[in-house]
């Protein structure tokens, strides 16, 4: 069985007001009554295909993960290290042979059993060495993924000829238009050993750091608690910088899942309406608009000769926002409006 790792630690400051440093993103219930984290949770519920999920997260988020997914086998970081540190320190804790599958908890995946085929593909890349990475189809040029050039075919998939994390728009307009690029979908298959392996050829302060943190941690429970002073000498990077740019053992597999990033309040949008769920809040009404989104329970909000705008109330804050200039969200997320 695969050894699935679930990423909950990053805060999601572009879905602002609702994500907030105390209940970030992952923690919402965005799409349905579940949330993206639960529902990470439950695509893993096969215990045929997959061990029970280990978790990596941060200290802030302990209290959630208790709350929303019951006992599960924890890491928890002392502070927000990115992704790299939060893989390695997974994979330092079980054994090398264990095929490991990373998995963000800010995705949506509509086709659950594509999901599931896909994965055993990279599975079997997996176990011969390889850095399996997920290619979705990309129909824009956003800038915040992670981009994939396919090279020769291995196994079921391709040999990754080169992978370029959050290009510039220039950049990422041209892969776009070359056809021969798919965006990376952040989920990752490799045996454990090989991640460790890699790592200490690439960025080996780290490897050793989080070596150290690992072997000196301290159990608690279903808790790990890994040793704060080593911890406090590991450097922040994402495991896209720090490895999938510059290995040359990755692979990729192409995966038609219904994959979506849940990034921004257009993304969201767009997820919902696909999943045929309710735009407006309860009590939302419209006069001559069109392509609107309410969020918002407790207040009744109306909105009048607008197209294309999405309205968040949250508490004190109200957000009114224009569908195409979701990203720039993140910038009001500062620490006052916490
Ligand atoms: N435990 C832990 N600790 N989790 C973290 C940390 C951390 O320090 N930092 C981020 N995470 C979690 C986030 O909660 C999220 O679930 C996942 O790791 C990925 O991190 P993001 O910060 O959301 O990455 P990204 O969206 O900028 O980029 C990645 O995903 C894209 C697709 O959504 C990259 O892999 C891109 O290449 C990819 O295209
Ligand atoms: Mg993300």
């Amino acid at each position: 069985v695969i050894q699935p790792v679930v990423l909950c630690g990053g805060s999601g400051t572009r879905l602002w007001p609702l994500s907030r440093a105390d209940r970030p993103k992952p923690f919402l219930p965005l799409l349905g009554e579940r949330t993206l984290f639960q529902q990470t949770l439950d695509r893993l519920d096969d215990r045929d295909l997959f061990a029970e999920p280990l978790i990596v997260a941060g200290e802030k988020q302990v209290a959630l993960v208790g709350r929303q997914a019951g006992q599960y086998s924890l890491i928890v970081e002392p502070a927000a290290r990115n992704t790299a540190p939060a893989i390695a320190l997974a994979a330092a804790r079980v054994e090398p042979d264990t095929i490991l599958l990373v998995c963000p908890s800010d995705h949506h995946i509509a086709d659950r059993q594509a999901f599931h085929e896909a994965v055993q593909k990279a599975q079997s890349l997996a176990r011969d060495g390889k850095l399996v990475c997920f290619g979705i189809e990309p129909d824009r040029p956003e800038t915040g993924y992670g981009y994939i050039e396919k090279g020769g075919p291995v196994g079921e998939g391709h040999h990754v000829a080169r992978f370029v994390e959050k290009p510039d728009e220039a950049t990422a307009q041209a892969y776009l238009e070359s056809g021969r690029f798919t965006w990376n979908s952040g989920m990752f298959v490799f045996r454990a050993g090989t991640f460790l392996d890699e790592l200490s050829r690439h960025w080996p302060e780290m490897a050793e750091a989080v070596r150290q943190a690992v072997e000196n941690g301290r159990e608690d429970g279903a808790q790990f608690h890994p040793e704060g002073s080593a911890f406090a000498r590991i450097a922040g990077e994402s495991v896209d910088y720090a490895l999938m740019e510059n290995t040359s053992h990755a692979a990729v597999v192409s995966a038609d899942i219904g994959w979506s990033d849940i990034g921004d309040w257009n993304s969201l949008m767009t997820a919902r309406e696909a999943a045929g769920l309710d735009l407006l809040a309860d009590g939302t009404r419209t006069i001559n608009a069109g392509g609107i989104m309410t969020v918002g329970e407790d207040r009744r909000i109306s909105v009048v000769g607008l197209d294309n705008v999405i309205v968040v109330v949250d508490g004190d804050d109200v957000l009114v926002l224009s569908r195409d200039a979701a990203q720039a969200v993140k910038n009001l997320a500062t620490d006052k409006s916490k």
